[in-house]
């Protein structure tokens, strides 16, 4: 916010200290009768060797000899600052209509090329809630990287190789046949794929058999093509469905095996730099200095692995789609896999690798429940979503029987749901994922957010329906509390997502709309809009808008929809 910058830059000046040591130390205080600002001295006092409440005092001095501030008071060793609330809410008002993004970005990063590897499932295997997570985390980073200013590459990495395969095709041989894998490929596929684990327990020459048919895959053999073909494109086609509903979009699907050819000129350059070592007969980069495991480069049997490939993936995405940011939304559980990989790259001489970010979040539990897909406990997200749907339907049909277009509005809602609790928290958490608190309504959830943002859609409706314009202007005299408290959030806005970029936690723009849905929702109950007289009812319906707006764009950036009436 600019008037948290022009309170850092006068006090630095009277502090004789840098201001944007002095600006990280500026706080909104926990209470709003504390002030709106606040700038604790303790620290510079200790740096300064001086008292705290002098140093507060002189600052404070200096802060009312600005001008900036409406009032300026010292409280023990801190300084609490009132804002001139009409200059703050035309600011904000002017951001609002500026463009959609007006209030949160200044495209920081415009120039910058990132890719960002997200969702990437295995084929032939189900999507599952769990998936669920790095496909909305992914796609939120995506937004608001975009609206940072970066050209963003979405890449969806398929695990769509490996020995996997080759139990695949011997489950199919064995137990499967062609008119089951069409009519739900995934799941038959899935089904196949356990069978084959039980299975193999009292008959481990299945085992071979699995290494058999991955190693002729390996080597072009007709029928084990065809079949590793066939897996991919009925699952992709399952999945493109349930990306469709999310409204998740990539612009490059390059499963692993794109860089089956790839992995040789990597082992050869990691050998002509002296990189490689052998280990119990297989290749490796020592990173034993980094207190890291060696990073595994060629299996004893020559067979390459996951890390060569991210290796010639990291390669491609930088020298071939020219990214300079290569971001990576995986689980918690792949930490030591990335670590390993970036120093690799850091070894080859990549000044690039410092770039590189592995976005890491926390499992997802259902119920409480860890899912595993090795034991076929999963709970696939397409039942997941069809019912989220159904009772966002039965809800609109209880609270609102008369709305046009109610199928969608469940889809957006039922969907919105499901992907907001998957947001809503710091990702580093695991997520439970439990239907009473995905679909209460009145709590901090998506339709929550969805409905706020309806109303204020449906104020503006009735406010155009009786011939009303809003110029964003200020109103004449000083804010009520609740319409000030709105605006001191909607001011946060730029502030807010910035700190969700540079984490790249969209958690951060999931709070900060709901804390604008709550302050919206007071105010609207405190402040009449349509019923106030006209020079009030014209602030309140800029101040409405400019809410709608900051809603919107945060919906957008976490990958809601926003329907206009709930
Ligand atoms: N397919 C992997 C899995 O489901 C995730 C791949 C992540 N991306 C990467 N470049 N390694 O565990």
């Amino acid at each position: 916010m600019e008037w948290k910058r022009a309170l850092a830059d006068v006090a630095a000046a009277q502090l004789g200290l840098p201001a944007d040591d002095v600006l990280a130390a500026v706080e909104y205080p926990p209470h709003p009768n504390l002030g709106d600002l606040a700038l604790p001295c303790f620290r510079f006092a200790k740096v300064l060797r001086q008292n705290p409440a002098q140093l507060a005092a002189a600052t404070a001095a200096a802060l009312t000899a600005s001008g900036r501030f409406e009032h300026v008071e010292v409280a023990g060793g801190y300084v609490n600052v009132r804002l001139h609330r009409q200059a703050v809410a035309a600011r904000v008002l002017d951001l609002a209509n500026r463009n959609p993004a007006g209030l949160y970005s200044r495209r920081r990063h415009a120039g910058d090329k990132v890719a960002v590897d997200y969702s990437s499932p295995n084929i032939a295997k189900p999507f599952g809630v769990g998936h669920l997570r790095s496909t909305m985390i992914g796609q939120a980073i995506c937004r608001m990287l975009a609206a940072d200013g970066f050209t963003v590459l979405g890449i969806n990495h398929l695990g769509d190789w490996g020995t996997q395969f080759g139990k695949n095709i011997v489950a199919y041989l064995r137990w499967g046949d062609e008119a089951t894998v069409r009519r739900d490929p995934v799941r038959e596929l899935f089904r196949l794929y356990v069978r084959f684990h039980e299975e193999a327990k009292d008959h481990p020459e299945l085992e071979d058999e699995a290494r058999a048919w991955f190693k002729k895959l390996e080597e072009g053999d007709a029928t084990a093509r065809r079949l590793w073909q066939w897996f991919i494109q009925e699952s992709l086609r399952a999945f493109e469905q349930t990306y469709q509903r999310l409204g998740v979009t990539f612009d490059y699907v390059l499963g692993e095996s794109f860089y089956n050819d790839k992995m040789q000129a990597v082992i050869d350059e990691l050998q002509a730099r002296g990189l490689l070592t052998e280990s119990e007969g297989a290749e490796v980069v020592d990173l034993s200095a980094w207190n890291l495991p060696p990073c595994i480069i060629r299996k004893s049997d020559g067979a390459t692995i996951y890390a060569t490939r991210d290796l010639a993936a990291a390669l491609y995405r930088h020298d071939v789609l020219g990214a300079d940011h290569l971001v990576y939304v995986v689980g918690s559980e792949q930490t030591l896999h990335f670590q390993q990989v970036f120093k690799v790259l850091e070894l080859m001489d990549r000044p690039w690798a410092a770039h590189c970010t592995h976005v890491a979040f926390g499992m997802m539990k259902y119920n409480g429940e860890r899912l595993s897909t090795r034991r076929g406990k999963v709970v696939y997200l397409e039942d997941v979503l069809t019912r989220a749907v159904q009772e966002a339907r039965q809800i609109i049909e209880e609270k609102n029987p008369q709305l046009p277009e109610k199928d969608q509005v469940a889809e957006a809602v039922g969907i919105g749901a499901v992907v907001f609790n998957d947001l809503k928290n710091d990702r580093l958490h695991d997520v439970d994922f439990r239907w009473e608190d995905v679909l209460n309504f009145d709590g901090e959830t998506g339709p929550y957010v969805q409905y706020t943002h309806a109303r204020a859609c449906s104020v503006l409706r009735r406010a155009q329906a009786e011939g009303l314009s809003w110029p964003p202007a200020p109103p004449a005299t000083t804010l009520s509390d609740p319409e000030w408290q709105l605006v001191h959030q909607l001011a946060q806005s730029n502030e807010l997502f910035e700190r969700a970029v540079d984490r790249f936690d969209p958690s951060v723009i999931a709070r900060h709309a709901l804390d604008l849905c709550h302050l919206f929702n007071r105010f609207y109950h405190d402040c009449p809009i349509l019923g106030a007289p006209a020079a009030e009812r014209t602030w309140r319906l800029a101040l409405t808008d400019a809410t709608r707006q900051a809603l919107a764009f945060a919906l957008h950036l976490l990958g809601l929809a926003a329907p206009a009436a709930m």
